[in-house]
């Protein structure tokens, strides 16, 4: 993307994460937000206003037919990131979506094919994948730090009695922990094993029509075996253990550090020594820095297809009540 910077972001969606990442777009070098789009002129107006943004769009279609939009980041209910991502495509906009990519992988794999064809970007906005610790992760397991890595376990949860009308809870706009959540700790898993697993077994709880809890295992081509856990229904868990047989990597806050403190995690090894790291970084801005630049995003996108396709699984071992063996 060679633009005169600064590339010029619409945002379309004015809901609770839009204000953080209004704020993320605003301070990255090369980035600004020219327009704000909501389903009414009011309250595109009311954030167009507490946000600093030059133009207030009625509708999301108009705001992608505006000359002073390079990119779009999309902020809306999973069920609407594929429609949105289409339309910002054949409107030759740059994408940035929140996560979960979509609700399926067809979906998720049209989005792509839509990109690509149109010659734009466009990036999942999994913030923790763009950390600087996230790399160093990723370089201590090519040098088989922890030796053969056995299993890998992921925990993500927040505690929430939801508000009526919160997309979460409705399984028409994508809603449940099983996209919210496991988008987080299934990220995880393909990150450190960088592949799909051979299968998967899944089961949930429902309460109020979506997941609100789910527990799943998942086996790999080489010895690897991983465990997920996410849920509305227990206190605030980021954390995942990645088991070498030398050593473990533990980390408990990876998809987003505690609010003021370093991002952090430690290496435990056989004799019970502990070595603590820390990391200053701020990941979103670092994401966005990519969408905007030339670097390719191929792995980065193949990450998030992954991804879809391992959560799809997963629906289906829960709807089949039994173990689920991938296609490769
Ligand atoms: N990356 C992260 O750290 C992070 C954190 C939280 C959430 N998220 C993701 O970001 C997305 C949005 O989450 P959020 O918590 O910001 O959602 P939210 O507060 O419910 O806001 C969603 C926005 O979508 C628009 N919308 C259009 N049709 C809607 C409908 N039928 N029902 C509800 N909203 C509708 C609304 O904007 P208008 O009324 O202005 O049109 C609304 O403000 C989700 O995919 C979520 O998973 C990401």
């Amino acid at each position: 993307m060679n633009h005169t910077p600064p590339t010029r972001f619409g945002v379309i969606g004015t809901g609770r994460i839009t204000r953080r990442l209004i704020a993320d777009l605003q301070s990255t070098d090369g980035a600004e937000v020219t327009a704000i789009a909501s389903r009414t002129a009011e309250r595109a107006r009311w954030y167009a206003d507490q946000h600093g943004i030059a133009a207030a769009v009625e509708g999301y279609a108009s705001l992608l037919d505006r000359d002073d939009v390079d990119a779009v980041y999309i902020a809306l209910p999973p069920s609407m990131h594929a429609e949105w991502t289409l339309a910002a495509a054949n409107a030759k906009k740059h994408v940035l979506c929140e996560k979960p990519l979509s609700i399926s992988p067809a979906e998720s794999n049209e989005m792509d094919r839509a990109c690509q064809f149109n010659s734009v970007r466009w990036l999942d906005a999994t913030g923790w994948l763009h950390h600087e610790r996230t790399e160093a992760f990723s370089k201590w397991f090519e040098e088989q730090r922890l030796g053969k890595i056995g299993h890998i376990s992921a925990s993500v949860s927040f505690y929430q009695p939801f508000q009526t009308g919160d997309h979460r809870l409705d399984p028409v706009l994508g809603g449940g922990c099983l996209l919210d959540l496991g988008w987080y700790s299934v990220g995880l898993i393909r990150l450190v094993t960088g592949q799909l697993p051979t299968a998967v077994f899944a089961d949930q709880i429902i309460r109020q029509g979506v997941s609100q809890r789910v527990t799943a295992m998942m086996w790999f081509d080489d010895g690897i075996t991983a465990t997920v856990s996410c849920g509305y229904d227990t206190a605030t868990r980021k954390w995942f253990e990645v088991a070498g047989d030398q050593s473990s990597l533990v980390c408990d806050d990876f998809t987003r550090p505690w609010t003021d403190r370093p991002a952090r995690c430690w290496i435990h090894d056989a004799a019970g020594t502990v070595e603590p790291f820390s990391f200053a970084g701020d990941q979103e801005r670092r994401m966005i820095g990519k969408l905007i630049s030339d670097e390719p995003l191929e792995e980065l996108q193949k990450q998030a297809l992954d991804t879809q396709r391992i959560l799809a699984a997963m629906e289906a071992s829960i709807e089949a009540s039994e173990k689920v063996v991938l296609e490769t």
